[in-house]
Parts: structure tokens; sequence; C-alpha cells
């Protein structure tokens, strides 16, 4: 897809050659557009990564004695104990300039959403308004056994520090989505949906490692997408993108967006 009378994209000073011409026109002419997100884009708001070798949470915690419904079922406490330091952790934070920007560029094309596998609701918070989560959210709650969302006030506190279910009695749990288990259904529907409908498909902070997330980088390019990865570190989906951005979320995508809505208030003169 090229762009006539497109004006030409000066040199950014510190992204040079990164951010190409292509990307920008086709980010114009853009009508739908996908960002799917993992935790690096929540790396500068100061919440951990998970697979970073040094300060990545599977590298000081085994999932398999936190994340799984086994590790609940054998000790709920423990479970419970870590996602309520995540939740601490998490109020402590803001979204920070990769969110915002991505909310901005949210505005100037036709239809942009985000697909993530965060469970921390920084994007929301930033402003993008159409959000698939496929890992859950970390602040519900949902009853272990009837799978259904309880609010935390309806709860019934137990002996253990735990919290109840106010129809069964079973323990709540975080309403995410733990190893060896389904993604929601219709946001998983909907993720496959929207990738292979976009124009530009931006992979950004996700070592691309985790099924079914990393697919959709795969479908959307056999769909005819326009393939952007952003991550300082290469990953299994860097060989696919066809333009790739080795920098932080938070500095590569305000420049992006910055020449996307420059260039929008040239063509349309605002
Ligand atoms: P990972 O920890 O696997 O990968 C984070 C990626 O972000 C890495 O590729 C980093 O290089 C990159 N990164 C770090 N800082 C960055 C920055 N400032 N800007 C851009 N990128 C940066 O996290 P995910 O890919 O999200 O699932 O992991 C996927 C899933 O595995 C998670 O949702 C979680 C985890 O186990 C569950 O808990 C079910």
């Amino acid at each position: 897809m090229s762009m006539p009378n497109m004006p030409n994209v000066p040199n950014m000073p510190n992204v040079p050659k990164r951010i190409t011409q292509s990307l920008i026109s086709r980010l114009r002419s853009a009508q739908r557009v996908v960002a799917l997100t993992g935790a690096g884009v929540s790396a500068e708001s100061g919440i951990p990564t998970f697979r970073d070798a040094q300060t990545g949470l599977w590298a000081k915690y085994d999932p398999t004695q936190l994340a799984t419904p086994e590790a609940f079922a054998r000790n709920p406490k423990l479970v419970w104990d870590w996602y309520e330091w995540r939740r601490a952790l998490r109020r402590d934070t803001q979204p920070n300039a990769g969110h915002y920007a991505l909310a901005a560029l949210g505005k100037r094309v036709p239809r942009l959403v985000v697909i993530t596998q965060n469970i921390d609701g920084l994007h929301q918070l930033a402003g993008s308004s159409v959000v698939i989560e496929l890992h859950g959210n970390l602040q519900r709650n949902k009853c272990s056994r009837e799978n259904i969302v309880i609010e935390r006030a309806t709860a019934r506190p137990t002996d253990e520090g735990l919290l109840a279910c106010p129809r069964c009695g079973a323990y709540l749990r975080p309403d995410v989505v733990w190893f060896g288990e389904a993604l929601p259904r219709d946001a998983l529907e909907r993720a496959f949906a929207e990738s292979t409908q976009c124009d530009v498909f931006f992979i950004i902070g996700t070592s691309g490692v985790v099924e079914p997330a990393a697919s959709l980088p795969r479908y959307a390019k056999r769909a005819g997408a326009f393939l952007v990865e952003i991550n300082p570190e290469e990953t299994p989906l860097s060989a696919i993108a066809d333009v790739v951005l080795r920098g932080k979320s938070g500095e590569v995508l305000p420049e992006i967006v910055k020449r996307v809505v420059g260039q929008m208030k040239v063509i349309c003169g605002l």
C-alpha cells in the first residue's frame, strides 16, 4: 500500500532509520490497528516482567507454585497472598508514556484495539477505549467453584485470611488465567477476529512465547497485516515482523504517535 502525495518524513534524531516512512504512511491510512501487548509495556511503570533473567517474576518465583489451579488447591493462602502483593504493587503504579501514546493513537485512527496479556488495567487507565484482556484482570475476583465474578465487598472473610463466595462458600480467587487454564472464550474470539482484519499489527513488549497470544501476529500477517515489533530484545516474532523497533515502548511509541499526529495535522490542515 503506498501513499501518493505524502510529505517526506524527516529523520528523528533519537530514532534514526527505525521508524520508516512506510510505517507512518500505513498508520496514517490504516482503518484498523491492533496492538498486542505484554509485560514489557508496563515495565516502565515499575511492574516487573515475567521472563527477564534478573528482575522477571519467574526468575524469583516458581509459576507452578503460584499460577496454576493445582497450586491454589494445594495452598490457597500462598497464592492469594502473592496476588494481593501484586495488587498492592499495581496500586502504586501509573500508566507510562507507552500506554498514553497508544491511547492517543486510538483517538487518531478509525479503530485501534489493544489486545493485552497484562492483567494490570493500565491501558484502560491511560484512556484506551477498546481493550481485550486475554489473561483476565488482577482487580477482579471470581468464585473458584462457580467461576463467576464476585465483588470483593460482598465476599465473606474466612479464618485463614481468605475470602469466600457469598453464594456457595468456596474460596475466591483472582479472575486471571493460570497455566493450564483456557483463555476467556469471548476475549479470544474477538482477539482472533480483530487480528485477521487489521491493517497494522503492533507486537509490543511481549516475549511471544505464550500461546495462544503468540499466534495472533502470525494470523494477522497471513491475513495481510503490516507487522511492527517494539521490544529492546529479539523475540521469536522478530523474524516475521515487517519493521522491528529495538527500544522501550515508553520511548518508541510516543515518537511514532507524534509523527502520525503531526502528519495528520499537515494532511487535514488541523
Ligand atoms: P515476558 O516477561 O515473557 O516478556 C516481556 C517482554 O518485554 C520481553 O521480550 C522484554 O524484552 C520486553 N520488554 C522489557 N522491557 C520493555 C520495555 N520497556 N518496552 C518494550 N518491551 C520491553 O512477558 P509476556 O510476554 O507478557 O501469563 O508474558 C506472557 C505471559 O506469560 C504473561 O501474560 C503471563 C506470563 O506467564 C500468565 O500469567 C498466564
